[in-house]
């Protein structure tokens, strides 16, 4: 397929305040001189941003990274995640056509869309609110036929599954994504044999939909306030915006600068109040556990080695340390973490409490 930049493009780009502390995050994972190597973050999280890859996005990262333009749309057009085309305002549609989902029904999907969004793919329907293409396998074929829509995938489609998918989108809402038939993950239509702990109605939802349904961005414009926005390789807990300068060039000496060249020292971060919700308030922190050891904080429901960890870079290592937690402390761990409203449907601090008794 023919890539090319659209024949309509707005006149500038500019991420936002908390989207370009991000950016300047991500440079920094990289050595002095390979600043080139935070392409596709930088791009993506454009595209997060805008809904689709402009010139001018384009050539801001390419500015950023200090390489030429040709080395950045290079990349853009590349790869197929990019869109280089308006995509809609709600959604884009991506409609898996290989061959599970195409033997199970894609091809009526695809009819969905030309019918609901527009005849030909990457246009825009008539109210702008969507746009759709045909995608190549995405890994999810026992659950065939199946759409990625945002950043998630809805299974299990049948064709007018997915005219009411596209109606609830356009109508504000945020469909669950997973199987939409029942299904709890891909277990077989006979039913499950072991791994049956679902049944017991304590997850509602398999780990994927469940992640999907607790960061809520299936359809999102990321402007970058969101969580998580963690660069822990700066330093333990810190957000992007906390990060200090590096020297990355933000505006290359000319348009034709070589992607070899040298790099300027940055703009200055963007301000780190405006990632940071007023309502957060840091909780008191520890540097070490006590000399009676840390407690093992996996035994809070909800908490397993991957964040444990996490917690102990934040400095929590102990049970009454949580339990205490207060709501403006809640919110700042929350936004810390990679999953977000999790302290309180699991309720740590009373689970806390409770293991702080008990030991
Ligand atoms: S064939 Fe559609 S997800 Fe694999």
């Amino acid at each position: 397929m023919l890539r090319r930049l659209h024949h309509e493009q707005p006149s500038s780009f500019a991420f936002t305040p908390a989207n370009l502390a991000w950016a300047e995050g991500q440079i920094q994972k990289y050595p002095e001189g390979r600043q080139a190597s935070a392409i596709i973050p930088l791009l993506w999280r454009a595209q997060e941003q805008e809904g689709w890859l402009t010139r001018p996005a384009i050539e801001t990262v390419a500015d950023m990274l200090g390489m030429a333009y040709i080395r950045a749309l290079e990349v853009a057009s590349f790869y197929f995640m990019f869109q280089l085309q308006p995509t809609g305002s709600i959604a884009h549609i991506q409609i898996c056509g290989t061959l599970s989902c195409m033997i199970c029904g894609a091809e009526d999907l695809i009819g969905v869309c030309k019918e609901k969004i527009n005849e030909a793919p990457f246009t825009l329907s008539a109210d702008g609110k969507f746009t759709w293409e045909e995608v190549e396998c995405l890994g999810a074929c026992t659950n065939a036929p199946m759409a990625q829509i945002g950043k998630d995938y809805y299974e299990d489609l049948t064709a007018d599954g997915l005219r009411k998918l596209l109606d609830d989108l356009a109508a504000g809402k945020v469909p669950t994504p997973g199987p939409q038939n029942g299904r709890y993950a891909a277990e077989p239509l006979s039913g499950l044999t072991s791994l049956t702990d679902h049944e017991s109605g304590k997850h509602q939802y398999n780990a994927s939909a469940q992640l999907a349904v607790d960061i809520g961005d299936t359809v999102k414009r990321i402007d970058g306030t969101e969580v998580p926005l963690l660069t822990p390789w700066i330093k333990s807990g810190a957000t992007a915006a906390k990060a200090p300068a590096k020297k990355v060039a933000t505006k290359p000496a000319a348009k034709k600068a070589p992607a070899e060249k040298a790099a300027k020292p940055a703009a200055a971060p963007a301000k780190a109040a405006e990632v940071t919700s007023v309502d957060e308030k840091q909780p008191e922190v520890l540097t070490a556990p006590r000399a009676s050891g840390k407690d093992d904080l996996k035994k809070i429901s909800g908490v397993g080695p991957k964040l444990e960890a996490l917690l102990n870079e934040l400095g929590f290592y102990h049970y009454d340390q949580i339990a205490k937690w207060t709501a403006q402390e809640v919110a700042w761990v929350d936004a810390r973490l990679t999953f977000k409203g999790r302290i309180e449907r699991d309720d740590w601090m009373a689970q806390a409490a409770k293991l702080a008794s008990e030991s």
